[in-house]
Order: structure tokens, then C-alpha cells, then sequence
């Protein structure tokens, strides 16, 4: 048995604003559910960010604790299929936002929206990859099933290639075998997406420019952009024949023209990727090739660990595209 008290992040809304605070805070504050567990390590994600600073509607009700993301070890069990002891991964499900999340050293939730802590990865490596690593996998995934090969001709493109998404899809794709083209707008960061395994550093200012008609040159083999805008159909425009993009995210701006002669003559491929609400199999699916595919040197290079007090003073910073790689809250620091 744990104890009663913890430590969380709380978020409260006055006057239309949203502001956190460290409290401790007892158990019969949790919200329910049949497990609960001692929260090991959250994460920074960008709708982290959004949330802290109460953007886009997500949080319904206030108190609330933030953090869509944690790993820990089950304390309590009304569920046959954990007991306490277990280690646990939990990503999205909208948690952290219409649930309290894994801002705090103690979370009580569902068990469907568990996993066991996949094999060949700790605690803190699970939460190194997160919702940024599960959903990079998820668009590589998509990538592969929609024909994408290493060896092939051409280079992938990743946007926003310096972020917690960008940077675990540069690794993963680079050790998979893939001729990698990082996306960047950050030219302190072209050292640091080579180390990773990029092969060529495209400038954001190069993503934006439109080509001079419906098509550009067949460019990428595939691509990942966790950036969306108006690049994403630049991106379209200049896909190779039969190429696919995974839209993954908006860092950007939500919307973007295209045309659809890409499509037609080129036979390319839109494919849409949602983490949160991804069905079990496919989560388990995703975690266990993040565990064998995801190079773990170049996962510690990415990842920066900081404690539960400094994550508010973050939130603007991953909105800004500040942030580098992937942010691991240790709830014992
Ligand atoms: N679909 C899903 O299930 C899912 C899951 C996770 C995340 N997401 C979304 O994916 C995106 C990335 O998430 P993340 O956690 O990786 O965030 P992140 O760490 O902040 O990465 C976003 C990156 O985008 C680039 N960027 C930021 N602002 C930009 C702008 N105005 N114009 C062009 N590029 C910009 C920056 O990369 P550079 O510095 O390299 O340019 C930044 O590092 C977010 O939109 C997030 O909501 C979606």
C-alpha cells in the first residue's frame, strides 16, 4: 500500500484564465475508476502544453489534473486484469483532459485504457517515447502498409523534425532502414537531427514555398508532418508516385489547400493518424515495435528529464516549438 497523500499539478480556471499549482492532495480526491496507479514518469506533449494554458476546449472541468501520458506500477486493483505490482503504460483515451492525467504521483483510471509496460523498455523509457514515440510509430506503421520500403528511391520527409513526434519518427525511420530528410526550423538543431540519423536537413522556409503548380518535383518517398498548415499540401504536391503522408499534427495551423491532382496522377496517399482513441490491438501492436525498433542510445540523446515543478514553465515553450526532443517528468524528482 502507497501513501494516502501525493503530489499533483493542479489546474484551476478563473475569469476565463487558466492557472497551475504543486499541492498535495489525498486519495479520496482521485476520480474514479478500478485501478490505481503509483505514477512513475509523465511526459511534456504539445496538447500538454495546450492544456496548461487552457487552449482549445479540452479540459471540461476544473480542478483537473493535466498529463495525457504516464507509466507507473498498479497500487490498487478492482480489475481481474491487473493486480498491484504490475507496471503499467497508459497514452490518451483523453486523459489529461476529460480525466485527470499523470501530473501527479498518483492516478486512478480505467483498466481498458491500460497496457502492460511492453517488453525490452523501463518505466522511463516508455515515457521517453509517450504519445509522441506511440504516435510516430502509428504513422510509420501506416507508412509501411500503404507500401513504404527502405531502399527505395527518394528520401522520407519528417516536419517538425526537431519535436518529441519528429525526432523519435527521424530515429526510428533512419534505423529502419529509410534515407531520412528532417524538416527543421531550428539551424541550432542540424547537428542534433543528423546524430539521430538524418540524412539531409530541409529548411521549414523550403516546406512552405508552394510549388509553381498542382505538382512539384517528385520529391519524398513518404512522409510524417506533425506540422500541417499550409505546408501539408506542399508536401502532397511533391510526394513520389504511389507515396503516402501521415498527417500527424497541427504545430502550424489546422488548415491547408490542395489540390487533387496529386491524387489522380500520382496515386498518393492522405492517411490520418489518431493516437488517442487507437483500438488496443493496434496500441499493443505499436508499443511492440517501438520496443524493438526504437534505437534506445538515440532515445536517451532526445529525451531531457526535468520534475513535476518545472512542467508549467514549459507549456509556452512546446507551443513556441522551443522545446527539443522529448520532456520525461519523473513524479520522484
Ligand atoms: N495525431 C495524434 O494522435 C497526435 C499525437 C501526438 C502529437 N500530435 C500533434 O503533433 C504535433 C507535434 O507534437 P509534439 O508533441 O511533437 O510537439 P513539439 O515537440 O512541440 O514539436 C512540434 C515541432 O513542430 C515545429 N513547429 C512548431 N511550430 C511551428 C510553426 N509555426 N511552423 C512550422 N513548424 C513548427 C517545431 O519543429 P522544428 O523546430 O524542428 O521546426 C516543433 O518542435 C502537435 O500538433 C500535436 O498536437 C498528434
Amino acid at each position: 500500500m502507497g501513501e494516502s497523500r501525493f503530489k499533483a499539478l493542479v489546474l484551476e480556471e478563473a475569469g476565463g484564465k487558466v492557472a497551475s499549482s504543486l499541492r498535495t492532495l489525498e486519495d479520496q480526491a482521485l476520480p474514479e475508476g478500478d485501478v490505481t496507479v503509483a505514477v512513475k514518469y509523465s511526459t511534456l506533449n504539445y496538447k500538454d502544453g495546450m492544456i496548461l494554458q487552457g487552449l482549445g476546449k479540452l479540459v471540461r472541468k476544473y480542478p483537473h489534473v493535466p498529463g495525457i501520458d504516464f507509466s507507473g506500477v498498479v497500487e490498487k486493483s478492482e480489475s481481474a486484469r491487473f493486480k498491484p505490482g504490475d507496471e503499467v503504460v497508459l497514452t490518451g483515451n483523453r486523459v489529461g483532459e476529460i480525466h485527470w492525467g499523470g501530473f501527479a504521483a498518483k492516478a486512478r483510471v480505467k483498466a481498458d485504457w491500460l497496457m502492460r509496460l511492453p517488453k525490452g523498455i523501463s518505466l522511463k523509457q516508455s515515457m521517453a517515447l509517450g504519445t509522441a514515440g506511440f504516435t510516430a510509430m502509428l504513422a510509420v506503421m501506416a507508412l509501411e502498409e500503404h507500401g513504404l520500403k527502405p531502399g527505395g528511391e527518394g528520401e522520407v520527409l519528417v516536419t517538425g523534425a526537431a519535436g518529441g513526434v519528429g525526432s523519435v519518427a527521424v530515429a526510428l525511420l533512419s534505423r529502419l532502414g529509410h534515407r531520412v530528410a528532417a524538416g527543421t526550423g531550428r539551424a541550432d538543431s542540424h547537428g542534433y537531427l543528423k546524430d539521430l540519423g538524418a540524412a539531409t536537413i530541409v529548411d521549414r522556409a523550403e516546406l512552405a514555398a508552394p510549388p509553381k503548380g498542382p505538382l512539384g518535383p517528385e520529391r519524398w518517398s513518404g512522409a510524417i508532418d506533425s506540422v500541417g498548415g499550409e505546408q501539408l499540401g506542399n508536401i502532397l504536391a511533391s510526394l513520389r508516385y504511389w507515396g503516402s503522408c501521415a498527417a500527424v499534427g497541427n504545430a502550424s495551423g489546422i488548415k491547408f489547400t490542395a489540390t487533387v491532382i496529386p491524387f489522380l496522377l500520382r496515386g498518393i496517399n492522405l492517411l490520418g493518424i489518431d493516437s488517442n482513441t487507437c483500438p488496443m490491438e493496434r496500441r499493443a501492436g505499436a508499443w511492440a515495435r517501438l520496443a524493438k525498433d526504437m534505437p534506445l542510445d538515440k532515445l536517451d540523446a532526445l529525451t531531457t528529464t526535468v520534475g513535476l515543478a518545472e512542467v508549467p514553465g514549459l507549456a509556452g515553450k512546446i507551443l513556441q516549438g522551443q522545446v527539443r526532443g522529448r520532456t520525461v517528468i519523473d513524479l520522484g524528482k
